[in-house]
Order: C-alpha cells, then sequence, then structure tokens
C-alpha cells in the first residue's frame, strides 16, 4: 500500500485533508492550506497495525497528591487571570496581536520572581540578546537574575532548561519561531508549533516547570494561529487592547486551574504595563461635562464589577439605508434594542444612523448592558443628558420589559465605591440592599423613556 508522504494543513485550524483546496473545508478560512510532510507513525505502529503494548498502572480516584504551591508572580492582575499564579508543571498559552506587550509583561514577570529568588529563564527567538537587555535596562529590570537565552531549536532550548536544574518557570517567545529538526516543515507551520508545544509542555509535565508559551495570532491567518495548540495547554491567556489606546487586558479565555472570563487590565507606559488596580476609573470617561449620548454601565467582567461607559450617537441619516454601528457590543443585540425601543418604546429612531461605542476599547457581552445602551441611545436621539453619578443596568426583554440581573449587589456597591450617586435598575420582586445609592426601579422600557425625558435640562433637541 503507497504510504501519503504528505498532507494538507490548514495553517489556521489544523484540519487536514488529502487534497489542496483554496478554502478550508473544516473552518472555511480562506488559502491557509499548505502541503506538509506527513507525521512520522505512531512509534510501535507496523504497516497500520499496532504492536502489543505494555499495561499501565491503574489506580483510584482518591489517593495522595501533593498540589504544590502556586508561583505567584506578585503581579496581582497577572496572578488573579492565571487563578492565583501559575501552577508548576502548567503549559499556558499566552497569544496577542504583535506588538501588544506580551513580552513585556512576561519579561516583569520573570524580573518578579528572579527577585523572588526563582529560578526563571526566558528564551527568545525573536530578539536578540542585546535587544532583549535593552528592553530590561529600560524596565529597571536588567539585574534581576533573570536568566536568557536566544533559540529556537525545540531540542535545545529543553537541554538548555534541563541544564543547572528545571527552572521554575520558563518563558518561551514565541511559538511561531520554533523548530524542531526532526520535522521537514517549516517553522511557524502547523506541525512544527504542534510538534514544539508538544514538546516543551512534556517538559513542563515531567519537570514541574511552568512553561509560558508566547503566541502571536495574525488576523488573516497566513500564520499558523496558536489556536491549534489551545487544546494541548492547560492555560490559554489572550493579551487584548487598542493600539490606539495604553490599557491592556489579560483574559483567561481556558483555564484548567481556575475561572475563565476573568480579566486583568493594565496600562502600557513608558515603564513597561503598569497593573491598574481601579479599572472602573479607567472605563469610565475622565471627567469631562457629560453629554448627550453617555451612560455607566455596572458590569460584571470575572469575580469583579467594572464600570463602564457606553456612548451612543443617534443622528438623522442620509442614506437609505441607516448605518448601525457597534464596537464593543454585539450588532445584533444593537438592532433589537432599536427594535424594543421602536415598538415598545414608541420610539421612532428608525431613520437614523446609530453608533455605539463602549469606552477604553472594552469588549462588553452581558445583557445586562441592554438598559444603559437603550438610555444612552435615548439620550442621544433625544439630546438630554443623563445626569453624572448615574449608573445604569438591566436586560431588556422583547416584550420590552425590563429584567433584573445576576450581582445587582455587588454592582451597586462598585457604583457607590466610585462615588455614584443613583442607580436604574430593574424593578424586582426582592429589592437589593441600596449601597446608599437612589434607587429607580424601571419595569418596562416606557418607564426608561419617561425617565429619560425626565432628566430634560431644557436642551432637548426633539420633543
Ligand atoms: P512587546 O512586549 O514587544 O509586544 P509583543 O511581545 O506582544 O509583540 O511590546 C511592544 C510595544 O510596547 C512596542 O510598541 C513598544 C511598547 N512599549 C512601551 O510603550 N513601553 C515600554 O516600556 C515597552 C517595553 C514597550
Ligand atoms: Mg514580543
Amino acid at each position: 500500500m503507497a504510504k501519503a508522504l504528505s498532507t494538507f494543513v490548514c495553517q489556521s485550524c489544523g484540519g487536514t485533508s488529502s487534497k489542496w483546496s483554496g478554502r478550508c473545508d473544516a473552518c472555511g478560512a480562506w488559502n491557509t492550506i499548505i502541503v506538509e510532510p506527513a507525521a512520522a507513525p505512531i512509534s510501535g505502529a507496523k504497516g497500520g497495525r499496532l504492536t502489543a503494548g505494555s499495561p499501565t498502572r491503574l489506580v483510584g480516584l482518591k489517593g495522595e497528591t501533593a498540589t504544590p504551591p502556586r508561583i505567584v508572580t506578585g503581579i496581582s492582575e497577572l496572578d488573579r487571570v492565571a487563578g492565583g499564579g501559575f501552577v508548576p508543571g502548567s503549559g499556558v498559552l499566552i497569544g496577542g496581536d504583535p506588538g501588544i506587550g506580551k513580552s513585556t509583561l512576561l519579561l516583569q514577570a520573570l524580573a518578579e520572581l528572579a527577585r523572588a529568588g526563582r529560578r526563571v529563564v526566558y528564551v527568545s527567538g525573536e530578539e536578540a540578546v542585546a535587544q532583549v537587555r535593552l528592553r530590561a535596562e529600560r524596565l529597571g529590570l536588567a539585574d534581576t537574575g533573570v536568566l536568557l537565552a536566544t533559540e529556537t531549536n525545540v531540542s535545545d532550548i529543553i537541554a538548555t532548561l534541563n541544564e543547572g536544574g528545571p527552572p521554575a518557570v520558563a518563558v518561551i517567545d514565541s511559538i511561531q519561531t520554533l523548530w524542531a529538526p526532526a520535522i521537514e516543515a517549516a517553522p511557524g507551520t502547523v506541525s512544527q508549533l504542534k510538534a514544539g508545544a508538544e514538546a516543551l509542555i512534556r517538559f513542563a509535565k515531567q519537570k514541574g516547570t511552568a512553561v509560558l508559551l508566547v503566541g502571536h495570532v495574525t488576523k488573516e491567518g497566513q500564520i499558523a494561529g496558536p489556536r491549534v495548540i489551545e487544546h494541548m495547554v492547560d492555560t490559554v491567556l489572550y493579551f487584548e487592547g487598542d493600539r490606539g489606546h495604553q490599557y491592556r487586558i489579560l483574559r483567561a479565555v481556558k483555564n484548567r486551574f481556575g475561572p475563565t472570563d476573568e480579566i486583568g487590565v493594565f496600562e502600557m507606559s513608558d515603564g513597561g504595563l503598569a497593573e491598574v488596580a481601579n479599572p472602573s476609573r479607567l472605563f469610565m470617561g475622565q471627567g469631562e461635562a457629560p453629554a448627550p449620548g453617555t451612560a455607566v454601565f455596572a458590569g460584571i467582567e470575572g469575580t469583579r464589577p467594572l464600570l463602564i461607559e457606553v456612548q451612543a450617537l443617534v443622528s438623522p441619516s442620509p442614506l437609505g439605508t441607516p448605518r448601525r454601528t457597534a464596537v464593543g457590543w454585539d450588532s445584533n443585540r444593537l438592532a433589537m434594542i432599536l427594535a424594543v425601543l421602536e415598538a415598545r418604546g414608541g420610539i421612532a429612531i428608525g431613520a437614523n444612523d446609530v453608533f455605539l461605542n463602549v469606552a477604553g476599547g472594552l469588549r462588553v457581552k452581558e445583557p445586562a448592558a441592554d438598559l444603559a445602551v437603550a438610555a444612552a441611545l435615548l439620550s442621544s436621539l433625544t439630546g438630554t443628558v443623563i445626569p453624572a453619578g448615574t449608573v445604569i443596568f438591566g436586560e431588556i426583554a422583547l416584550s420590552g420589559a425590563i429584567r433584573p440581573v445576576g450581582q445587582t449587589e455587588a454592582r451597586l456597591k462598585e457604583a457607590q465605591k466610585l462615588g455614584l450617586k443613583e442607580a436604574v435598575i430593574a424593578a424586582a420582586a426582592d429589592p437589593p440592599a441600596s449601597r446608599g445609592l437612589r434607587v429607580k426601579s424601571l419595569e418596562t422600557i416606557m418607564d426608561l423613556v419617561a425617565w429619560t425625558v425626565a432628566q430634560d435640562k431644557g436642551l432637548r433637541r426633539i420633543a
């Protein structure tokens, strides 16, 4: 039987096929399929049949398992997202756009660990020693004892890590540069990525080193995205942010050792990444005079309440099909709220262009933001200013009913902590403790319209 010598592998999702095509059947991406040498057969397999194996020991679920203490970097935003520090022997993938600050964050984390007396290694395949040193110098981390290597060959990396005792934490920056000579494909291809990540994760499990793999994400999917190795690692963190903003958000999207949806907020400055202990201030606008179209929403990101400014601009459209643009919020959800305002609230909004923006480059997914979005839209449409110091949250049903949302107390507490005075929320069967805020409860979208109009201080544009 003739053996296939090569397979066609999608560089975006890792799906394989026996022939080339312009579009990947598995993920639908275009121009991502390249030919790669077929993976080596499983050792022990002969002519497609497996040889006899030797049995592994079966054990019960109950038993002695010492859980080693977590490796805490002291950068609390990072530790929290990792689930309380990194777990020894775990594989962690840190993905993000090039230039977002992955190398900076990890170098800072390693420096903190080195200061605490841990053996930590930073392996760079992208930058020369001089470049990394320069950065360390600039960040004031040059004398922290972080061990540095520039290497891309996986076997050499593992040999290096083994020398002088396995480190507590090793950073591999980045997996796209990894290269295993045994594999014929070019660096950055799926086979190379998989082989490199596999070897490093095996090393992590055997030696108890927490291995942090950096992976660049490209929008085009031309270079293999780290998605293919997401299922191989224990934890996947994404570092996101808008290049135009100085904020960076670290988000856990998978974590075998902690909660997901936790976020850590950082600010990029000349001195590297600084933790933002009170992110609500960041996403709430900078204290400028309130303008029509802004509303403050109290969201929950992971375990933490966060006040976020929602901005809307509603203006008469010159187009037959008015524009609907949402940044940081689901555009289907925006369409739904516009329809509810129109059908249940009696507000003629359809002929307007509508732009919605969540401040600070944050992405909000909670339906709890419905009410704040609706309030911002109404405020912009009518030219009514929502008073500063008002927090708004609640879910809007298609019927126009306003529903209470989870963790109301935590949201109110955050608002109170930041000096807000009034909360506009859903009327609930058991009203929450008001936390010192004036609470306005609404039952339907009509109540929201009435409330917004009542805020009019003579600025209204539309009667
Ligand atoms: P970097 O950590 O190299 O990003 P990544 O590893 O994700 O590709 O960060 C690069 C950007 O960060 C670069 O545009 C410069 C900026 N930066 C600062 O603004 N301040 C700093 O102190 C450092 C080190 C970088
Ligand atoms: Mg980098």
